[in-house]
């Protein structure tokens, strides 16, 4: 049983893993600059999304209702979904819902979030995913805090999928340590170079996480990653 994790960019990925059908997380790609996306839309199941940003929400709306994927997101932002017409499902921090690949739980993120029109969206959220029993913690728009350590000594993920650009997010120092935090294997880092505003030298943040021994997977939009 493999599992397959592409990424479409930004903090976009798609996650597969046989026998099962996939689901993708914050998918933003109509407006990003680097994405891509060739996820035939028989295979999407489920759509997950952190928080109400643009760069978030992205096209989750649109994919919803041309493949009847329910949006799984936080209660009042699933409403803001479901009165724009798609499906959606309304959780809230500490939730845990099972699918037949395993289950999602959403976490903390210390960020903001609301509707591209203002609207209030709730929480915003991280979500610690396993995968046909692999864990894997796509920690959205997040800074590093002590809640990480948390997660690790409870859940030890596998793997977190880290914001690195800094300016809205944590950088790429921070998610150095929230990777301590978590006890996790390996990184993914996300949230970098879509815009000038979070632009990451990748060969210094490869430097970085070599001398403090954190094992870095740094993915192009595109690429996938197979387990
Ligand atoms: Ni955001
Ligand atoms: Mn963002």
């Amino acid at each position: 049983m493999s599992t397959k994790i592409y990424y479409i960019g930004h903090s976009g990925f798609y996650f597969e893993s046989e026998p099962y059908k996939g689901f993708i997380v914050d998918p933003f790609i109509s407006g990003n600059p680097r994405s891509s996306f060739n996820i035939p839309k028989n295979q999407i199941k489920q759509i997950f999304v952190t928080h109400g940003h643009g760069d978030h929400l992205g096209d989750s709306i649109a994919i919803s209702k041309s493949t009847n994927a329910p949006i799984y997101t936080i209660f009042e932002l699933s409403n803001y979904c479901l009165a724009q017409g798609a499906s959606s499902v309304g959780l809230n921090i500490g939730g845990k819902i099972d699918f037949d690949w395993g289950w999602a739980k959403f976490l903390p993120a210390f960020h903001s979030s609301s509707a591209q029109d203002g609207q209030y969206a709730g929480m915003p959220a991280s979500i610690l995913f396993c995968i046909n029993g692999t864990k894997i913690y796509h920690a959205g728009d997040n800074c590093l805090n002590f809640e990480m350590k948390l997660i690790g000594d409870i859940y030890s993920p596998d793997i977190a999928i880290l914001p690195v650009g800094s300016f809205y997010t944590m950088d790429v120092d921070d998610a150095i340590i929230a990777a301590q935090y978590l006890k996790v294997d390996a990184v993914i880092p996300m949230h970098y170079n879509t815009f000038d505003a979070i632009s990451v030298d990748v060969g210094a943040m490869r430097k970085k996480f070599q001398e403090a021994y954190v094992k870095l997977i740094v993915l192009n939009p595109g690429e996938e990653l197979e387990l």
